[in-house]
């Protein structure tokens, strides 16, 4: 072996490093940029405070004998691993390489995605995985999905420990879906992201559907209809932005507290607006993000999967400096009612914010759940008991506000004291009854009815007794179930209180392997 100098060494580890970081070919590199799409190290540098990263396995080179692979080994082999910070806070991050094998997992691929997931678990911090790649490498067959499912476990082992984060940036096709799914959040870009099982060609051969790769499982797909999506941004650039953004109301693991800032609005702030915000008549819509932001620091509010069962509201904001997650019906969307969607959607938020300590608050305006075959046959029971065990199943601070009304079974489950919530206010027009005035005086007073000489005068008085009667919030609040009946306008102020007074909520669970959700 020829002779080298120390600095001749040093060089050539500078010149393989610099290979490393320039492994897709010109054309592929040319192809990427003209699509609209960054090149893997670019990405990065856009997602961590500049200059932070750290790169690991910029060396690594494939093994794979089959189909002259040998003869093509580009270092790194197609994902770019390391850590760096973000707001100065540590963070691990994967970026597939879509320009060296089309960012398809092989095995060393996946080896190196693996490390730094057992790292990230290891030293208990968010993991980023940024996804553009064309799935599992065909070369090498079994061993790219063996390498699949070293990862989906290691996301399972890691799930409500770790923040995880999934950007879709590219082609994310076939079970390789899969990983981005189990993780906390999945965040596209817009136009070029692109998530199915089988993609249009397949569809059409098994189904005969005609669909593009858009319609199929583009951004806006995943963001309205699957709900797969939580967040999607116009360009990559604002998608890291955003993720930046998400991450500032995470905290580094479960066993960390969420990332308290001292707040700039403050903890007494009265909104007088908020005492006229609900309408006089009943069935009249208003929109619960204007409440949201009436009472939250500074009116941020981060919203999340914001196009899908808008009839709730979920998303993250602060009170008082300490993150928290909104939960809220909507009644300008399906009058607020509880249905399939949102309460999947309402379910998975409440767990999140529960897995990584965020204290919950709920803005409760739900007439009950949506009745009809559609919803019982697809499974309204058992997709409605998601949201009742997630709220049941939390131990972070419960608080809630009754803004309207609060019905049924949709009562209970909207973070009730009876299902453990730590504190309850009402406002002065809040209902909190089995059902609405109407339905309730058609079922109990049938028969005086049917009798009364005049139905429709008798009914408008019985409806006016009914409430009188239950049609408020005091019934709840003479037995202690609402703590307070506030004045809209003092519900900033009531909840930075008591979520001061609840902070450090510790609840002893009984010993067990796990629940069991329905899923
Ligand atoms: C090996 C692949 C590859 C793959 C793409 N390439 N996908 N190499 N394994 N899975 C290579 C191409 O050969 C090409 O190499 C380069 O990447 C760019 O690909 P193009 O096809 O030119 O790019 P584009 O036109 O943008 O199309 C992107 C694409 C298409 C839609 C992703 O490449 C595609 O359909 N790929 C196959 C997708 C797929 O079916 N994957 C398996 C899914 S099943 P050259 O050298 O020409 O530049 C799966 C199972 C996971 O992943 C199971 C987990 C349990």
């Amino acid at each position: 072996m020829a002779e080298h100098t120390t600095r001749e060494r040093i060089a050539a580890v500078e010149t393989l490093r610099a290979e490393a970081a320039n492994a897709g070919s010109p054309r592929a590199v040319e192809r990427q940029h003209a699509r609209g799409k960054l090149l893997a190290r670019e990405r990065i540098e856009l997602l961590l405070d500049p200059g932070s990263f750290t790169e690991l396995d910029a060396f690594v080179q494939h093994r794979n004998p089959n189909f002259n692979m040998m003869e093509n080994r580009p270092y790194g082999d197609g994902v770019v691993t390391g850590h760096g910070t973000i707001e100065d806070r540590r963070v691990f991050v994967f970026s597939q390489d879509f320009t060296v094998f089309g960012g398809s997992l092989g095995e060393a691929f996946a080896e190196k995605i693996v490390k730094v997931m057992d790292m990230a678990l290891r030293y208990r911090c968010p993991i980023i995985g940024i996804n553009d790649s064309g799935g599992a490498r065909i070369q090498e067959g079994v061993v790219s999905l063996a390498g699949y499912a070293d990862i989906f476990v290691r996301n399972v082992q890691a799930s409500g420990v770790i923040p995880q984060i999934s950007l879709i940036v590219g082609p994310c096709a076939g079970g390789a879906v899969y990983s981005p799914a189990i993780t906390d959040f999945v965040m596209m870009a817009e136009g070029t992201a692109h998530m199915f099982i089988t993609g249009p060609e397949v569809v059409k051969t098994v189904t005969g559907e005609e669909v593009s790769f858009e319609e199929l499982g583009g951004a806006t797909a995943h963001a309205t209809r699957s709900g797969v999506a939580h967040f999607t941004a116009p360009d990559e650039k604002a998608l890291f932005g955003d993720c930046r953004y998400l991450l500032s109301f995470l905290p580094q693991s479960s066993a960390d507290p969420p990332p308290w800032e001292p707040p700039s609005d403050p903890a007494d702030r009265m909104d007088p607006e908020l005492d006229t915000l609900i309408p006089d008549e009943p069935t009249k819509p208003y929109d619960m993000h204007e409440v949201i932001r009436r009472v939250v620091d500074d009116g941020e509010f981060m919203e999340v999967q914001e196009r899908f069962a808008d009839n709730i509201v979920c998303g993250f904001a602060r009170l008082g400096g300490y993150p928290i997650g909104v939960v809220a019906n909507q009644p300008r969307a399906l009058a607020g009612v509880l249905d399939i969607g949102s309460s999947v959607k309402g379910a998975r938020f409440v767990r999140t914010c529960d897995a990584f300590g965020l204290p919950v608050v709920t803005f409760v305006d739900v007439p009950g759940f949506l009745p009809g075959t559609d919803q019982e046959w697809g499974g309204i029971i058992r997709h409605g008991a998601k949201l009742l065990y997630a709220y049941c199943e939390a131990s972070v601070p419960k608080l809630a506000v009754i803004t309207r009304k609060a019905y049924g079974g949709a009562y209970d489950v909207m973070s009730s004291k009876h299902v453990g919530a730590d504190f309850n206010f009402a406002w002065p027009t809040a209902e909190v009854a089995v059902m609405g005035p109407d339905g309730a005086v058609n079922i109990v007073f049938r028969k005086e009815l049917e009798a009364a000489g005049d139905p429709d005068a008798r009914r408008a008085e019985l409806v006016e007794e009914y409430r009188e009667r239950f049609a408020n919030p005091f019934t709840a609040a003479e037995r202690g179930y609402v703590d307070d009946v506030i004045a809209p306008s003092r519900t900033r102020p009531a909840l930075i209180t008591a979520l001061e007074a609840s902070r450090h909520k510790s609840v002893e669970r009984p010993r067990r392997k796990h629940g069991n959700i329905p899923l």
